[in-house]
């Protein structure tokens, strides 16, 4: 009989780490599968399920090259996320996928690399970050441009100054704080103001939809072409697989054929995402 594509694997939460607290709380959690068989690119997604309550379409937030564990950070949003987020070390996920087509990071050999991620939009991001920073002999110069609302949103905060050993990383909150020293203001306009070169370069941003449009118009700006930028589209998903038509533009399917985008691809699309 055929494998039913609908039961997830299971995986025991080895480690979660508080991110942000509050109303808005993120927490990333790093599993294990009790066995094997799940393999993954940089930016796919996956299905997570709690019994009884339901699924969650998740990017994966570590790299491929992360052997140890699976990890997934999450904004509490909902019925979903709130229960994942009541878990403890220990608990047990389902876990569907991966789905989803994938960064293209082969093609980007020798580029120089700009990461731009608003908010719980770094999560996608990581995973290729923490990637391309794995093999850095590949890539020309790699930076991170990352923004939050407030100092307290800002996500893998510890992670953040380590990379800044070996990358440049701009952040950037939205409204003046008293012990803040970097940029002050939203992400596009530190990307305006610090203008990355668009030579040999290649542009990955995620976060909210409204960020992502104006990095882009300021990327296009500073001259970056179409197919120097690339996006990740966040459309409700229900199956993940290309079955029930809930993510979909015009004909094509955000769960099968992206979430990750060059912008010269989205540009083709119908315009209601
Ligand atoms: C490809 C993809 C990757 C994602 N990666 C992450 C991730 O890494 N971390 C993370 O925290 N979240 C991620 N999300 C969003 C996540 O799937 C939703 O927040 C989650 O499914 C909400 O479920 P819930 O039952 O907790 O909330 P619900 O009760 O279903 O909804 C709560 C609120 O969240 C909104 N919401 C629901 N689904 C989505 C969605 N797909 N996109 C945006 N808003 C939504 C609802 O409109 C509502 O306002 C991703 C979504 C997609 C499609
Ligand atoms: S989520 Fe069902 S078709 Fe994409």
């Amino acid at each position: 009989m055929a494998e039913n594509v609908y039961i997830p694997k299971l995986a025991k939460i080895i480690e979660i780490k508080d991110e942000v607290e509050g109303a808005r709380a993120i927490r990333t959690f790093r599993t294990q599968f009790l066995e094997d068989g799940f393999t993954h690119d940089c930016g796919q997604c996956a299905m997570l399920s709690i019994f009884g309550k339901g699924e969650s379409m998740i990017s994966i937030s570590s790299s491929p090259l992360e052997k140890d564990y699976l990890q997934f950070s999450i904004l509490k949003s909902g019925r979903v996320t709130s229960s994942i987020h009541a878990l403890q070390e220990g608990d047990i996920l389902g876990v569907r996928g991966p789905y989803g087509n994938s960064f293209p990071i082969k093609k980007w050999k020798g580029k120089n690399l700009i990461f731009i991620g608003g908010g719980i939009g770094l999560a996608p991001i990581w995973s290729v970050l923490q990637t391309a920073l794995k093999h850095k002999e590949n890539y020309g110069k790699l930076s991170l441009f990352y923004g939050a609302r407030t100092s307290k949103d800002i996500v893998y905060k510890e992670d953040l100054e380590e990379i800044r050993k070996d990358i440049a990383v701009h952040l950037s909150i939205d409204q003046e704080e008293p012990d803040w020293n970097e940029f002050v203001g939203f992400v596009p306009v530190n990307v305006l103001d610090k203008k990355p070169s668009p030579k040999d370069a290649i542009a990955i941003t995620c976060g909210p939809p409204i960020m992502i449009k104006f990095v882009i118009t300021n990327l296009e700006a500073l001259g970056f072409k179409d197919d120097q930028i690339y996006t990740t589209v966040e459309n409700k998903m229900k199956c993940g697989i290309g079955k029930c038509g809930r993510c979909n533009i015009g004909n094509h399917y955000v769960c099968k054929d992206g979430p990750v985008y060059s912008w010269a691809e989205l540009k083709k699309l119908p315009q209601e995402y």
